[in-house]
């Protein structure tokens, strides 16, 4: 298994280029079921899910191509409708071809993609709307089977709480249903723009895109969609925090600060200099970083995928923070291992306290998730010493080349077998 060795203490200086979105691709991916006419996506990162996610779709009959940042997807050859657990369990986002295919095909056969390390992640929601739009379903062995053999129909659905993809699952389906569909209570995230773009360009007329009430309308659905992904606002988040870290100054060239407002102006209150700039955001940091207190929540609010890399930059802060996760329930693993390089994190309920330190020194550490194997890797930049982070893998799953485009900022970060 490989492990990321990074030897910190370097200041970070120079370009990082940003990539196009995961949580963005994913859902604009699933989109290309909807219709049998290729169609083509362009600024497509570079990740493990990308690719999990190209292989599900290969899986059910697409043909798919990846090639140098772009993706040609054709479903017109899709046979079958099941997403086997091997690819499920790899990758939750694999329920959003849900919707699509239920939509298409009148029947989809998805595995439930079980517990995670950040939560217990149920799919109720997605369920019950797609009932109400006239699917009936059944758990068997593992498995969501539903059905809408007269197609679905178009109804009014609440969310009882804010869901990213069960909001482009209920999305993609209604493109599909006959007559109109409300979705209140919706997710505002920028990533369901970039979907809902594609979905008009197919033929669906959608309004409200952006706020907590969209309507979805089919109109013709008689197109293929050609459409390009919007730069990673994790990924931009990712590297303002290891700036803030390692110190140093940094450009994040086709960043877009308008996807962080509430971030962004958070960062500049522990002492982060982040500004728009041409052609993305520079992001400076000189001094020790001030304590805060955060809470994660719904775009746009702080990101709870931004929550662990923060806490590595509050390590080092002075004073006393506080985050409150509201998103998931078990999403602090990340601290126990922050704790094994000298940082000083109690948790309790969804809170960490996090007192500031002097330094974090570097030594073994375990990644179990994505964006807690992100936090470690900004820790390693900042601390004194020798840094490993085993289960790497989990990294690739969403950021591109990480340790190129922080090799090429000045940091000494390798893998090694
Ligand atoms: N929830 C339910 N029932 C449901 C759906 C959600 O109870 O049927 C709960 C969840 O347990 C959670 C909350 O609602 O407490 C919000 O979950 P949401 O459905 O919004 O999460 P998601 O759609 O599964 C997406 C991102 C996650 C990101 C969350 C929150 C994608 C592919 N994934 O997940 O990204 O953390 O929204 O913003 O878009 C990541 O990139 O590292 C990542 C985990």
């Amino acid at each position: 298994m490989q492990k990321i060795v990074i030897e910190g203490g370097c200041e970070l200086s120079g370009v990082i280029k940003i990539s196009g979105a995961k949580n963005a691709a994913l859902p604009v991916m699933a989109a290309a079921i909807l219709t049998d006419i290729p169609c083509h996506i362009d600024n497509i990162p570079e990740l493990r899910d990308v690719d999990g996610f190209a292989e599900l779709l290969s899986s059910l009959g697409a043909k798919v191509s990846l090639k140098e940042h772009s993706a040609d997807i054709d479903c017109s050859s899709v046979k079958s409708v099941t997403a086997y657990y091997d690819l499920v369990k790899k990758m939750r986002a694999s329920i959003l071809v849900l919707g699509p295919l239920l939509a298409r095909f009148g029947s989809a056969k998805v595995s439930l993609p079980g517990g995670c390390a950040i939560g217990v992640r149920p799919i109720n929601f997605h369920i019950d709307a797609l009932k109400k739009m006239g699917a009936v379903g059944a758990l068997e062995n593992g498995y969501i089977n539903m059905l809408a053999p007269y197609g679905l129909h178009g109804a009014n659905i609440f969310f009882p709480k804010v869901t990213v993809t069960g909001t482009e699952n209920i999305l993609m389906a209604a493109s599909l249903a006959k007559g109109k569909t409300v979705i209140y209570n919706a997710a505002k995230e920028p990533e369901i723009i970039n979907l809902a773009n594609a979905l008009k360009q197919m033929g669906t007329h959608i309004t409200g895109i952006g706020s907590s009430e969209i309507s979805v309308e089919r109109e013709s659905l008689s197109n293929g969609f050609n459409e390009t992904i919007m730069p990673d606002r994790i990924e931009t988040g990712t590297f303002i925090s290891a700036v803030g870290a390692s110190k140093g100054d940094v450009v994040l060239e086709g960043a877009d600060i308008n996807l962080l407002s509430y971030p962004v102006d958070l960062y500049r209150s522990i002492g982060i200099n982040v500004k728009k700039c041409a052609g993305g955001i520079s992001v400076s940091c000189s001094k020790k970083l001030k304590s805060v207190s955060i809470l994660t929540a719904a775009y746009p609010g702080f990101p709870t995928d931004l929550q662990a890399q923060i806490m590595a930059d509050l390590s080092l802060a002075d004073g006393v923070s506080n985050i409150i996760e509201n998103i998931f329930e078990n999403r602090f693993m990340h601290a126990a291992e922050l704790s094994r390089m000298g940082a000083d994190i109690k948790i309790d309920g969804n809170q960490a306290i996090i007192r500031g330190v002097d330094y974090l020194y570097g030594t073994n550490v375990m990644a179990t998730d994505l964006r807690a194997s992100a936090s470690l890797v900004i820790a390693g930049l900042a601390a004194v010493g020798v840094t490993k982070i085993d289960r790497a893998y989990h990294i690739d799953r969403g950021y591109e080349k990480i340790e190129k485009k922080l090799r090429a900022v000045g940091a000494k970060i390798w893998r090694e077998n």
